[in-house]
């Protein structure tokens, strides 16, 4: 029988978790492979988990031959845009080394379909551009720069090795799977609708907005939120895509609206009846005015079809995964 494993990096993380949940229901056999630094083991619900580190190419070498996937989901990697801009070094080699090693090792063992998770943060702060996927990518931090380094190295090894590669760059990933079997939960917490939730019901003290001077309407920085539901699928339509022989290809996956901070904020009081306690600081560093995506691509090509990226879902969904982690995540 032809394999139906696909490798998923990060499997054990927020948006690696709700993928293997997405390829199971899709006929495919997720296989989680995460160090679990910042992922849980308790997320990996719909296949195996292989523990180990990016960094060690034997244990890489190892899964290849024992699972031998049809194709990677590349999601591990560091992820916080103000860290990056405090360990740049960190960035720089865990995320492009990690890939690097990755690749190689798919390489080696003939595994030639690769979809990989980048990020808007790869285009960079460009007033009054419309974000699409032949802007030039101009990063201001580490985090994004990794991303795009990572891009670079898929299509060198494309070009030498045959490697076939899609690649996704996302806005800002919300939400949690509407059965709350799997959800967002970082330690620390930096996104701002888990922190926004954890202020409305106590687990911390005050959201602090970051930057109330930004040139936009009401000052605070605008965003254009992606329901993780919402990418994942088009993550398997996207490997679906490779399998299909239809070659490298870049995509969005963002809804073209954006939302300010405050928006968000006042938006969430509908859906919990309570009210967001925030304070207004400083400027976060590494922070963009506005990411908004200015592509269809993903929806006219791949046959993307978002049903949950609107903030009604995504914060509702937030919030019952909010009340029900305890349930599911223990560290
Ligand atoms: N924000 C606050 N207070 C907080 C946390 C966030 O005001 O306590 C603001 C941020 O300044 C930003 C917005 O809320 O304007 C969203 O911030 P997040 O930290 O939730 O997300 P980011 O926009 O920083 O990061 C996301 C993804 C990255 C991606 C990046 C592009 O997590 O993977 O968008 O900038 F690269």
């Amino acid at each position: 029988m032809i394999s139906k494993n696909v490798l998923v990096t990060g499997g054990a993380g927020y948006i690696g978790s709700h993928a293997c949940k997405a390829l199971k229901a899709a006929g495919y056999t997720p296989i989680a492979y995460d160090n679990c630094s910042t992922g849980w083991e308790e997320a990996v619900k719909f296949g195996p988990l292989v523990k180990a580190d990016l960094m060690d190419q034997a244990a890489l070498k190892e899964t290849f031959e024992r699972y031998q996937p049809i194709a990677i989901m590349h999601f591990a990697a560091l992820s916080q845009v103000g860290e990056s801009m405090q360990e740049p070094g960190r960035y720089w080699r865990e995320n492009v080394t990690g890939a690097l090693n990755l690749v190689e090792a798919a390489v080696e063992a003939k595994c030639f379909n690769f979809v990989f998770s980048s990020t808007c943060a790869t285009y960079g702060d460009q007033d009054n551009v419309v974000l699409d996927e032949d802007s030039v990518q101009l990063p201001i931090n580490a985090y994004g720069a990794s991303k795009k380094a990572i891009e670079g190295i898929l299509q060198d090894f494309g070009t030498a090795n045959g490697l076939r590669h899609m690649i996704f760059r996302y806005f800002n990933v919300a939400g949690a799977d509407p059965d709350a079997e799997v959800g967002e939960f970082h330690q620390p917490e930096t996104h701002l609708i888990p922190l926004m939730l954890d202020a409305v019901d106590g687990k911390r003290d005050a959201l602090t907005i970051f930057g109330t001077d930004y040139d936009t309407a009401d000052g605070t920085c605008i965003r254009d939120y992606v329901h993780v539901c919402d990418l994942v699928d088009a993550h398997v339509l996207g490997l679906k895509w490779l399998l299909d022989g239809k070659g490298n290809r870049i995509f969005n996956l963002g809804t073209g609206d954006g939302f300010s901070v405050r928006e968000v904020i006042n938006h969430s009081r509908a859906i919990t009846n309570r009210e967001v306690p925030y304070v207004e600081g400083a400027r976060r560093a590494g922070d963009c005015t506005k990411l908004v995506s200015g592509s269809n691509r993903a929806v006219s090509e791949l046959g993307w079809e978002p049903k949950r990226s609107n903030l009604h879902a995504m914060i509702s969904d937030a919030w019952r995964w909010h009340q029900n982690v305890a349930n599911h995540y223990k560290k």
